[in-house]
C-alpha cells in the first residue's frame, strides 16, 4: 500500500510585532535561499506588494484588494499585526514527476483592518525559492455570512514589458488554443487574431489571458503567473490594458457576480513562479506545495499506467463513428480485438469511446447532448462480455463520459455512473465537456430560468469538484478533457490524474495541416500549460502522413492532413509531457512490428526524480526523469521547426555505475517534413559526467532509455 509520509519539521524561528496595535506601514520577507525578496507597503491606506529576484525588481508595486457587496478591502486599510515564520518539511506524492517534495518557505501573515469594515482580513504570503503565493483570508462575517465578491483587485505589475506566451480567456474553445507570443503590453484579441487565429465574434468579456501566463525578461529570468488551490471560487484570468500591468479578472456568473461566498473565505493562492531561466520554471513545485495534503485515506486503487484507445479511429483516421451505424467503432468484437492487443503488450487500460447511448443525437457543439447515458451501454456494446473478457486478459476498460457540458444531465446520473464503473472494474474515467461557444453552459437558476455560464466560472469549478469527489467515493480516477485548469488539486485528490486543457494531439487528428498544431507548440506548453499539471496530450502517433480518410463512408485518404511531428519526437513527448496515465494514441496496426514501439512499452509514468536539463520557450526542451521502480533514467528532448544540437551532461546518473542507452532518433537530414517516420535506434554506454550531443532534426526529437547495467 502506498502511504503518504509526512516528515514534519516545522520550525517557527521568528515572531515580531505581535500584539502591536499601531499601524505598520511596511513588511519584508526573504525566501529561504535569499534570492527572492517580497516587500509590502501601505501607501495612503492601500496595500501594495513588490517582488525582487537576485536584487532586481521583477514585479513593480502592485495593488491588492477585494470588493464585495458586503465590504471593500481597498481603501482605508492599515496593517495592525505582522508575523513571520519559516517552514521546512518534506512530503511524498502518491504518484508524480518526483516522489519527494520539499516545502521550504518563509511565511508572512499580515492582519489588516479597514476603517470601513468591522472585521479583520488576514493576508498570507508564502515566499519559496521558486516563487510567491499569497491569498486573502476573511472570517465568517457575523451578520452576513453570504455575500458576493464583485471584483478582486490583485495586480501583477511586471517590471519589464517582456515577451510573453499566452492564450486568450473568454474565448470559445476554452484552453484549446495555440499560444501567442507578444510583449505584455501588446496582449489583445486583435493581436491574437493577427498572430495566431482569428478570434471570431462574439467577443464578449474583457481583454484577458488564461493562466499559467508566462513571460521572460531580458536578463533571462522567467516568470509565470497562475493560482493554486482553486476551491469554491471563480478562476482567475489576467486582464490586459495595453501596459505591462495585468490585473486579476475573475470569470463571472451570468448575473455578473464573480464569487458567491457562504461562510469563511480563503481565496485561491495567487502565484508568481520565478526561475533564473525557463528550465527552472519547469522544475518548480510551488503549486503543489500550496495545496492541501491528500484527503483520501486509501490510495491503493489509484494506479499510474498506460492505456490504448478505441479513439484515434474516430478522431484521427476518421474511419469509425461514435454513434450508431455501419461504422460505429465500439462494437463488442472490435473492442475485444483491442483488448487482445492491449493485453499482449501489457497495457493497463483500454479507452472505449462511443460505448454508451446519446451519440446519435446532435450532441456537439451547440449545446445538445442531453440524452447521454452514463451507465447505459450502446446495444452493440455488450458491457458484461467486454468487462469479463478484459478481466480475463488482465486489462481494464477506461470509461468515457462525454457530457456535451450538459451539467444537469450528468449530475443527475453521477452516482449511478461511477457505481457502474466500480461494478465493472473501471478505475479510470475520461470525462469530456465539448461545448464550443463562449458563455454557453446551461444552468437553470432558482427561479427556473435558463442561464448560460462560462466554462471557467465558479459554477463549473464546483461542478468539477463534485465529479472528482463522487469519483473518489467509487474509487475511480479521472482524466478530464475540456477541464477547468489545474491548480495543484492532484495533491489533495490524487485520483485527479490528468487533464487535457490545452490544444492536444486531437487537433492534429481532425484539423488540416493549415490549422493543426505547429512543431513549436509542444516546446511552448512545458513552460505554460504544463506548469499547472499533467496533461492527456495523447502522444505516440506513428502514422504521421496519409492517415486520415475523408469520412467513415468515403475511405479516400485526405492529403490535407499531416501530423507535424516525427516518431522520435512522439516518443520524446512521453518524457517531456508528464502524465501518470499516458496514452499510446495510434491504432494497434501502426505499432505492431515497429521497433520504436518498444520505447512506449518501456517508458514509466511514475517518477522518482525529474531534471530539466535545458529549455528555451518555443524552441527546445530536454528533460531527464528517473523511474520510481528501477534505476533506469529516461530522457526526452524536442525542438521546434529548427534543427539544433544540444550538449547534455549525464551528471544525474549514479556514481560508479554504467548505463546502457537505447537512443531513438530521427535520421540525419530527417525531421517533420523529411522522413518523419524513420527512427534510428542506436546503443551507447554512459557513466556519470559523460557528455552527449543530442542532434535534433527540424520539428523532431530524441528519446533515450538509460538502463543501469553495472555498479
Ligand atoms: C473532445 C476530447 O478532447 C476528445 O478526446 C474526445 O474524443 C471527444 N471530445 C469526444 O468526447
Ligand atoms: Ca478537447
Amino acid at each position: 500500500m502506498i502511504k503518504r509520509i509526512f516528515i514534519l519539521s516545522s520550525i517557527i524561528f521568528c515572531f515580531f510585532g505581535c500584539g502591536t496595535q499601531k499601524p505598520i506601514n511596511f513588511a519584508e520577507i526573504t525566501s529561504p535561499d535569499g534570492s527572492l525578496v517580497l516587500k509590502i507597503n501601505n501607501e495612503r491606506s492601500q496595500l501594495f506588494y513588490t517582488l525582487f529576484k537576485n536584487g532586481n525588481q521583477i514585479i513593480d508595486s502592485s495593488k491588492m484588494g477585494l470588493i464585495s457587496d458586503a465590504f471593500a478591502i481597498d481603501e482605508g486599510l492599515s496593517i495592525i499585526k505582522k508575523k513571520e515564520r519559516r517552514k521546512h518539511h518534506t512530503w511524498k506524492q502518491v504518484w508524480g514527476e518526483q516522489k519527494t517534495l520539499i516545502d521550504h518557505h518563509t511565511e508572512l501573515e499580515l492582519l489588516i483592518a479597514s476603517e470601513f469594515n468591522d472585521f479583520q482580513t488576514l493576508l498570507r504570503f508564502r515566499l519559496f525559492d521558486d516563487g510567491l503565493g499569497f491569498r486573502y483570508e476573511i472570517p465568517e462575517l457575523k451578520d452576513n455570512s453570504q455575500y458576493r465578491i464583485m471584483d478582486e483587485l490583485t495586480e501583477f505589475n511586471l517590471s519589464e514589458d517582456s515577451p510573453s506566451w499566452w492564450i486568450p480567456a473568454y474565448a470559445y474553445r476554452r484552453y484549446e488554443f495555440l499560444y501567442a507570443k507578444s510583449l505584455i503590453s501588446e496582449i489583445s484579441r486583435d493581436t491574437y487574431s493577427t498572430l495566431v487565429e482569428n478570434l471570431n465574434p462574439p467577443r464578449i468579456g474583457p481583454e484577458a489571458v488564461q493562466t499559467p501566463f508566462t513571460t521572460q525578461r531580458s536578463d533571462g529570468i522567467a516568470i509565470s503567473i497562475h493560482e493554486a488551490n482553486l476551491t469554491n471560487y471563480s478562476s482567475m484570468t489576467l486582464k490586459a490594458d495595453g501596459t505591462k500591468n495585468l490585473e486579476c479578472d475573475l470569470v463571472p456568473w451570468s448575473d455578473g457576480t464573480k464569487v458567491y461566498v457562504d461562510g469563511e473565505l480563503k481565496t485561491p493562492w495567487r502565484t508568481i513562479i520565478v526561475g533564473d531561466n525557463p528550465a527552472k520554471l519547469v522544475e518548480s513545485t510551488l503549486t503543489l506545495n500550496l495545496n492541501e495534503p491528500n484527503a483520501l485515506k486509501d490510495t491503493d486503487w489509484i494506479k499510474p499506467g498506460k492505456y490504448i484507445g478505441l479513439w484515434w479511429e474516430m478522431i484521427g483516421t476518421n474511419e469509425s463513428s461514435w454513434g450508431s451505424g455501419p461504422h460505429h467503432g465500439a462494437k463488442t468484437d472490435r473492442v475485444k480485438k483491442y483488448i487482445d492487443f492491449g493485453s499482449k503488450y501489457e497495457f493497463d487500460g483500454l479507452l472505449v469511446e462511443g460505448w454508451n447511448t446519446g451519440w446519435d443525437e446532435n450532441w456537439c457543439c451547440t449545446g445538445d447532448g442531453e440524452t447521454f447515458g452514463f451507465y447505459n451501454p450502446h446495444p452493440e456494446y455488450d458491457s458484461e462480455e467486454v468487462h469479463d473478457y478484459a478481466k480475463e486478459k488482465g486489462i481494464r476498460i477506461v470509461g468515457h463520459h462525454e457530457t456535451g457540458t450538459q451539467i444537469a444531465n450528468y449530475e443527475s446520473q453521477l452516482d449511478s455512473a461511477f457505481a457502474y464503473c466500480q461494478r465493472n472494474g473501471i478505475r479510470v474515467v475520461k470525462t469530456g465537456y465539448v461545448n464550443d461557444g463562449s458563455q454557453n453552459i446551461k444552468r437553470i437558476d432558482e427561479n427556473g430560468i435558463l442561464q448560460r455560464e462560462w466554462h471557467h466560472g465558479q459554477f463549473m469549478v464546483e461542478h468539477f469538484r463534485k465529479v472528482l469527489e463522487t469519483a473518489a467515493k467509487y474509487e475511480v480516477s479521472l482524466v478530464v478533457h475540456e477541464p477547468i485548469k489545474d491548480t495543484g488539486l492532484r495533491r489533495t485528490f490524487p485520483n485527479m490524474m490528468s487533464r487535457e486543457g490545452a490544444k492536444g494531439q486531437e487537433f492534429n487528428g481532425f484539423m488540416s495541416s493549415k490549422d493543426n498544431n505547429k512543431p513549436n507548440h509542444t516546446t511552448i506548453i512545458p513552460f505554460t500549460r504544463l506548469l499547472s499539471s499533467p496533461m492527456d496530450y495523447t502522444p505516440g502517433i506513428f502514422n504521421l502522413v496519409d492517415y486520415r480518410y475523408n469520412s467513415p463512408e468515403d475511405r479516400k485518404i485526405n492529403p490535407n492532413h499531416r501530423i507535424p511531428s516525427t516518431i522520435s519526437k512522439e516518443l520524446a513527448l512521453y518524457v517531456v509531457i508528464y502524465a501518470p496515465v499516458q496514452m499510446a494514441a495510434d491504432l494497434p496496426i501502426n505499432y505492431e512490428g515497429n521497433p520504436a514501439f518498444q520505447f512506449i512499452l518501456d517508458v514509466p509514468t511514475d517518477w522518482e526524480e525529474t531534471k530539466v536539463l535545458n529549455g528555451e520557450i518555443g524552441e527546445f526542451i530536454t528533460i531527464a526523469r528517473k523511474d520510481i521502480n528501477s534505476d533506469s533514467w529516461y530522457i526526452g528532448s524536442i525542438t521546434n521547426e529548427d534543427g539544433r544540437s544540444i550538449e547534455i551532461e549525464m551528471n544525474f546518473l549514479n556514481d560508479n555505475a554504467t548505463y546502457k542507452a537505447t537512443i531513438y532518433k530521427d535520421p540525419t537530414n530527417g525531421g517533420w517534413i523529411n522522413n518523419p517516420e524513420q527512427v534510428d535506434i542506436i546503443n551507447k554506454t554512459f557513466t556519470k559526467g559523460d557528455t552527449y550531443t543530442i542532434d535534433l532534426e527540424p520539428g523532431g526529437g530524441q528519446a533515450i532509455q538509460l538502463v543501469r547495467v553495472k555498479s
